[in-house]
């Protein structure tokens, strides 16, 4: 059985086709109409592997542009997943993983509990942090005048942000505690009057970094569950910001894992959701 998933994400739209043998092919479409990104998503996804459309169940919808879209896209069905069930059982899923905590740093950052046992799936929304890619991107516009994240990550890697970062160094000329000198004290706090743009970048990146990272340590811990983080989310694939996310972990105790193809966690949670809804035998059945 072959089912779509559509994660309709606030900057981009991940599309994956998904089966009982595990997922076949992925896409990312970057359209600013809803249906147009859905259509888009799907129609790449078939040619790609020479499917026709009548092969396909259903689409599986989830993120948080969902609702202008009709119950039938290209007349398939279209069955809709709370985004935050579908984090947590795609996270787990690419982490291998039946008991984490998954931080999904998109736009904005959710941080989601999952816990699996059986046939059975409990997910819990922890919380988040509205620090994420719409952050960088904005803040990038507004400081260095660039318009994409992936031309400000290439000038953060030209910098470095212990140029514009104050660290526990700078203060205390030592380490304080647990904390080591090289350890961010205040995220721009040592900003004087010439600085370079590639150090701005690189301050950015890591200040966006070492919010979710520590969002998402600290929503952990309060669950038992901080040795089990998975980080996912288009952010995730930029290598910067993942050692920054990486750094209060480090730091504080805990261990976070960041699996392959973490901006499609989404669109994957989705699919399996309603292929299980399909082909379970005991489970909720859907009619098309
Ligand atoms: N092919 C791609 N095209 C555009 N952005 C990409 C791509 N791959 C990764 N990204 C990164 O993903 C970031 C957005 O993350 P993601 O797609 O997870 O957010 P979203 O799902 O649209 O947002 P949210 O979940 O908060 O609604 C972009 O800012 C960019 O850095
Ligand atoms: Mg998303």
């Amino acid at each position: 059985m072959l089912i779509i998933g559509l994660d309709m994400g606030g900057t981009t739209t991940k599309g994956v086709l998904a089966s009982e043998s595990g997922i076949l092919a992925k896409t990312v479409v970057v359209a600013s109409d809803p249906l147009a990104a859905a259509a888009g998503a799907i129609g790449k996804l078939l040619t790609d592997r020479g499917i026709q459309l009548d092969d396909v169940e259903a689409v599986a919808l989830s993120g948080g542009r969902t609702k202008p879209l009709p119950d039938r896209i290209l007349g398939l069905p279209v069955r809709e997943v709370d985004e935050i069930e579908a984090v947590g059982r795609g996270g787990a899923y690419l982490a291998g993983m039946k008991e984490c905590v998954v931080v999904s740093a998109g736009t904005g950052t959710a941080v989601v509990e999952v816990r699996i046992d059986g046939a059975k799936c409990e997910v819990r929304h922890l919380g988040g942090t509205a620090v994420g890619a719409g952050t960088l991107l904005g803040l990038g516009r507004l400081l260095l005048r660039r318009t994409s994240i992936a031309s400000l990550m290439e000038m953060a890697r030209k910098g470095n942000p212990k140029n514009v970062d104050l660290t526990v160094g700078d203060i205390v000329g030592g380490p304080v505690g647990r904390l080591d000198p090289d350890v961010t004290a205040s995220n721009f706090g040592k900003v004087g009057d010439d600085v370079r743009p590639e150090d701005i970048a690189a301050g950015l990146v890591n200040m966006v970094g070492q919010v979710i990272g520590t969002v998402g340590l600290f929503a952990a811990k309060s669950v038992g569950l901080e040795e089990s983080v998975v980080l996912v989310g288009g952010l995730m694939t930029h290598e910067l910001l993942v050692k920054a996310a990486m750094k209060p972990f480090n730091l504080f105790g805990g261990s976070a894992v960041v699996p392959r193809d973490p901006q499609f966690a989404t669109a994957i949670g989705a699919s399996l959701k309603v292929l299980a809804m399909y082909t379970s035998p005991l489970g909720e059945r859907y009619e098309a």
